[in-house]
């Protein structure tokens, strides 16, 4: 059985002999402190460090227990159920899953090869702005698009306009396999833009480790509410990252991992453009995922079981949308999770059930 389900870092990529020498640094300089209670917003010498890669003071860093739990956390403190906020149509699964949890009138904008389309959240806007707009602007997650430098500056003058926040995910955006980097629209306007990354995507996702970078004012809420809700993130995986950090392990890491996930994007979209011309999909560069829009026809509900019978496992691509029947069509690679010999394989077993 071939998993095409695992959207998650390669285990293969994992510096377990970098990961050794900095966690005994960490626990041998600093270790009394690392294994005792390290309250919101985390370990300081790491917020610091971060604070100053990020060219901001320390108030405006919050670490935590993963970029997941920081969503919920900010479901709490932002929003209160019955509120809007937007996010783009497809979406991460999961944080469609929170906004229903929380209650919230969650709005799906649809999703272009360059962002959101414009026009539809320029219409939203007009019939009520939201506490704020989720996006994942560099290779998103389902996608693999990127917004436009043109879409960046557009929602950001909006949100000034609009008054409401942002809420950047980049998880990805250090994993560019190919173009140039855009900047970021926390650095166009830090006063309505929080951004959001985390440590799962460029070292190891069990390390559970993300950190928000926002006005002083937004971090100190979902301190206060993360403090009260497990007093400080996990510290011994904190100062191990610090120590990974200032050994210099990081940077090198980075280019290792894009050595390893670029042959795959490549394989991945090699395949698609010759085996499904029918299909709509981004050309991504860099990331995990390509979202594939399959030609009319097609049904998740018949292809899941299919692919199961014939071999490859096949995540159900309407979990990605806010109105579940937008995603009937949708098939979502996750190159990240196989080698290039086993993309070969598993759509050698999946194409023969796809509708061309
Ligand atoms: C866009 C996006 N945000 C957040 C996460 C979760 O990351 P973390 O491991 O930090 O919770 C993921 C993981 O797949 C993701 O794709």
């Amino acid at each position: 059985m071939i998993a095409m389900t695992r959207g998650v870092p390669a285990p293969e990529s994992f510096p377990i002999d970098e990961i050794i020498p900095a966690f005994e640094k960490a626990m041998r300089e600093d270790g009394r402190k690392a294994l005792g209670y390290v309250a919101s917003p985390g370990y300081m010498p790491l917020i610091e460090l971060i604070a100053e890669r990020e060219g901001v003071s320390p108030d405006h860093i919050l670490i935590g227990n993963s970029s997941l739990e920081f969503i919920q956390f900010i479901t709490m403190t932002e929003a209160e159920p019955g509120e809007r906020v937007f996010a783009e149509s497809p979406s991460y699964d999961r944080v469609n899953l929170l906004f229903r949890r929380r209650g919230l009138n969650a709005v799906g904008i649809p999703l272009e090869i360059d962002g959101v389309d414009m026009n539809c959240f320029e219409d939203e806007l007009k019939k009520g702005a939201p506490k704020f707009f989720y996006t994942v602007d560099d290779f998103q997650n389902p996608m693999g698009v990127t917004v436009s430098l043109e879409k960046r500056k557009r929602i950001v003058e909006l949100a000034g306009k609009y008054n409401f926040m942002i809420l950047e995910d980049v998880p990805y955006r250090e994993l560019r396999y190919s173009g140039e980097d855009l900047p970021t629209m926390y650095s166009m306007d830090p006063e309505h833009v929080v951004k959001m990354s985390s440590f799962s995507k460029t070292l190891a996702p069990g390390m559970r480790l993300g950190y928000l970078n926002g006005p002083a004012d937004f971090i100190a809420r979902v301190k206060t509410w993360a403090g009260n809700s497990y007093i400080g993130p996990v510290s011994p995986t904190q100062a191990l990252l610090y120590q990974f950090i200032k050994m210099g392990y990081y940077e090198p890491n980075l280019v290792k991992l894009k050595d390893l996930y670029r042959p795959r994007m490549e394989k991945a979209i090699e395949i698609l453009e010759k085996e499904l011309p029918g299909a709509v999909f981004p050309r991504p560069e860099g990331g995990f995922f390509i979202g594939v829009t399959l030609p009319e026809g097609n049904d998740m509900a018949e292809l899941i079981p299919a692919a199961k019978e014939a071999g490859v496992l096949i995540t159900d691509g309407r979990g990605f949308y806010l109105n579940p029947d937008d995603g009937k069509r949708f098939l979502r690679v996750p190159f990240c999770g196989l080698t290039p010999e086993e993309l070969e394989a598993a759509f050698a077993l999946l194409l023969p059930l796809i509708k061309k």
